[in-house]
């Protein structure tokens, strides 16, 4: 018989059960021949940002150069060149795109990435994040990274007001924190970003394309941040396919979740734009010690891999769908320190990239804009530098 007390909970737990029970739309949904139609390619002869052996193709020479195409399973395929010889050019860079959403996300959303492959190897580097439009003010939340031949997932925010994940996640997420200080302080390059490793195998990796890939989901709501990764074997019925009532309150423990208690989701973070790409080794990769930790026996450095394109079968993505859900919730948009013009939807982190040299200081969105992007990148360099030292310690 229960007793007061038992009643009392099984309210809380009730109610607490109401509280988490959203109901999700269908937002986007990039699948197939339209998957591409849903990004912009930032085209850069050099990657200014992480300091990767890569150029950046426009998205007229990356379809002519095969690196983003639609495959006959109708999977969309994301690779670097794995073709063209450097040999002999110690200063080759391999050709790779940058993607960047349309339309941003904004609070409420559900992001479902479905996914076969993940790209890998020695030197490669992918990474798939949110991020807005002026960095660090209006954020970035990292998904899918890590490098070389690394086994295992990590996620992490990057935020620049006052931003820590408290211990008390530690019983609300399955993964493992490694740091839980978000806050980034470009002037002082503190960016350490605020670090939650994976602790299910096959998230990342040859294991990941092995167990058949699967499916990670980030969802942003007045709550926080949480994201989950499910092995093929595993994702929820709710999210498989054609699904389109995702419901994550039945998805058990995120593997990380960034709580509002300790970071204020409504404040800061701006409208966040999907970001997908394949960098070559660089500030993260490239990393003597990090390059080590896994590729050592492959080669001296990371850049004595570059210019033979055997090393780059596996870097590629291979993509069911990308979907996003929302709540509705849109107008609760986040207001932080950065000029609220840039975050309007149709705005993205390059709108102003291609209005090319405008003087510096005069204050419009595009120069903002430029010189935020620019910072930005510098973020999974610090977030792979601070996992160095996480693993050293
Ligand atoms: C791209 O793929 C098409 C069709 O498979 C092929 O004909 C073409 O040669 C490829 N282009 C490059 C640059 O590899
Ligand atoms: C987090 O890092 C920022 C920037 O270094 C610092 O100002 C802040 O005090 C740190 N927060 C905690 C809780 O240590
Ligand atoms: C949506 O907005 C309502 C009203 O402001 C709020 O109570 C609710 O928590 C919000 N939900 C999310 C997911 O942000
Ligand atoms: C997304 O689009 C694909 C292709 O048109 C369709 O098969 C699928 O049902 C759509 N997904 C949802 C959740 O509507
Ligand atoms: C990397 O290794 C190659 C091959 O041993 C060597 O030629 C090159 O100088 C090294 N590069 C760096 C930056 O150490
Ligand atoms: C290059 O990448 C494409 C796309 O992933 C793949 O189909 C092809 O087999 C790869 N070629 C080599 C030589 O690795
Ligand atoms: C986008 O490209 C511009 C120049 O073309 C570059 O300055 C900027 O850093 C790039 N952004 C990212 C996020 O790579």
């Amino acid at each position: 018989m229960p007793s007061g007390r038992a009643l009392g909970l099984a309210a809380l737990a009730t109610s607490i059960a109401l509280a988490n029970a959203q109901t999700y739309t269908l937002a986007d949904n990039f699948t197939g021949a339209n998957f591409f139609n849903g990004f912009k390619y930032n085209a850069s002869a050099i990657d200014s940002n992480n300091f990767g052996n890569v150029h950046f193709l426009s998205q007229s020479a990356a379809t002519q150069a095969n690196l983003t195409f639609i495959d006959s399973n109708g999977h969309a395929i994301i690779t670097v060149d794995n073709t063209t010889s450097g040999a002999g050019d110690p200063s080759f860079g391999r050709n790779s795109v940058y993607l960047l959403s349309n339309s941003p996300l904004n609070i409420g959303s559900l992001l479902v990435f479905d996914a076969n492959h993940i790209p890998f190897g020695c030197s490669v580097w992918p990474g798939f994040f949110t991020q807005g439009a002026i960095w660090p003010q209006q954020g970035e939340i990292d998904i899918i990274e890590n490098v070389n031949l690394a086994t295992i997932n990590q996620y992490s925010l990057h935020v620049a007001d006052t931003c820590n994940q408290p211990a008390s996640a530690a019983q609300q997420q399955s993964g493992k924190t490694t740091s839980t200080n978000c806050t980034v302080v470009p002037s002082l390059d503190i960016n350490n970003g605020c670090i939650v490793q994976e602790t299910q195998q096959n998230s990342f990796g040859s294991g990941f394309a092995t167990a058949g890939g699967g499916v990670y989901a980030m969802q942003w709501n007045d709550q926080g941040v949480s994201v989950w990764f499910f092995s093929r074997p595993n994702v929820p019925s709710d999210i498989s396919s054609d699904a389109a009532n995702p419901n994550p309150s039945n998805w058990g423990l995120p593997s990380a979740f960034y709580p509002a208690s300790g970071c204020d989701p409504t404040t800061v973070f701006g409208p966040q734009f999907i970001t997908l790409y394949i960098d070559i080794c660089g500030a993260f990769a490239g990393a003597q010690s990090v390059f080590e930790q896994t590729c050592a026996s492959a080669a001296p450095n990371c850049s004595a891999l570059v210019q033979d394109p055997a090393n780059y079968a596996d870097a590629y993505w291979d993509i069911n769908f990308l979907r996003v859900f929302t709540t509705g919730n849109n107008s609760a948009g986040p207001t932080t320190g950065a000029p609220s013009s840039t975050g309007s939807s149709g705005a993205s982190p390059t709108s102003g990239g291609s209005a090319s040299g405008s003087g510096s200081g005069s204050g419009n969105a595009a120069t903002s804009t430029i010189s935020s992007v620019k910072d930005m990148m510098m973020v999974p360099v610090a977030a792979g530098l601070f996992a160095l030292l996480a693993f050293m310690i």
